[in-house]
């Protein structure tokens, strides 16, 4: 079994999602995310974090088959993606919510919901009353279009289609960002609440609030895994705060 402290390797155990020597980018000849290895297991969640442009976004857009990887292998829920088109990963249980253009702006809040749940695949998972009573502030907003909305709660709405789609792992870009603080501390709770069924990749820029909610810390430099430790450990901040002697 690896170890899972050390550099460049995280621990597959009995993982949701694995993911194994991912290679991804936007150029074969400039790759952004090099030989990335990580796992997610049921009830966890676990904060992949770094400083900007690490390649974070990048490689959880390779990780949700929103780009093809150049290299490396993707498995969700036991279901080999690797190549796979971005539909047949949200079918096959991969919940995924972009640090950008998360929503359809021009459709309303329920249909976002509907956009979402045809990924379900006939998966059992929450309805909308299930989504609403985790966000009641959008119980008001379903006729809405998505696109006049806050960016509070866009990023709810963009977490409440992942839901509709009943998928076996969620991936998070960024979901606090443009949120108050209040606000934060609400939808990491509500996140902290759906980790028993469904496990969740973080990234975030509030390292705190993430690690304060987080099983485990991945931490990546230069679009490669650094560091795979327990959330308290001081060279998560350390590492991120530039001294990268770890
Ligand atoms: N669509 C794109 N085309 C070309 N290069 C890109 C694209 N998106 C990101 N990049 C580049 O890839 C590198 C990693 O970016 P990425 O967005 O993955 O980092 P990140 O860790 O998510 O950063 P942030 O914390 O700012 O969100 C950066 O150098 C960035 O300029
Ligand atoms: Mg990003």
């Amino acid at each position: 079994m690896p170890d899972a402290s050390a550099p460049g390797t995280d621990n597959p155990g009995a993982a949701l999602l694995c993911v194994e020597g991912l290679c991804a980018g936007y150029s074969a000849r400039a790759p952004i995310v090099h030989d990335l290895s990580l796992a997610l297991r049921a009830g966890e969640i676990v904060a992949l974090l770094g400083t900007n442009g690490a390649g974070k976004s990048t490689a959880m857009k390779a990780m949700a088959c929103a780009i093809a990887p150049f290299a490396g292998r993707i498995v969700c829920a036991g279901t080999d993606l690797t190549g796979a088109p971005s539909w047949v990963a949200a079918r096959a249980g991969m919940g995924y919510v972009p640090q950008r253009d998360n929503v359809f702006a021009q459709l309303t809040v329920q249909e976002n919901f509907a956009v979402g749940a045809r990924a379900r695949n006939g998966r059992d998972g929450p309805d909308t009353d299930a989504v609403l009573a985790l966000f009641p502030d959008l119980k008001p907003r379903l006729a809405s279009r998505a696109g006049v909305l806050s960016g509070g709660m866009r990023q709810m709405v963009a977490i409440g289609r992942a839901l509709l789609g009943a998928p076996r792992v969620l991936l998070l870009d960024e979901p606090s960002a443009g949120l108050s603080p209040l606000l934060v501390g609400r939808l990491f709770a509500r996140l902290t609440s759906l980790r028993q069924h469904l496990p969740i990749l973080l990234v975030e820029q509030n390292v705190r609030a993430a690690l304060a909610i987080a099983d485990r810390a991945l931490v990546m430099v230069e679009g490669r895994l650094h560091l795979a430790t327990e959330p308290d450990d001081p060279a998560v901040t350390a590492v991120l705060a530039g001294g990268l002697a770890v």
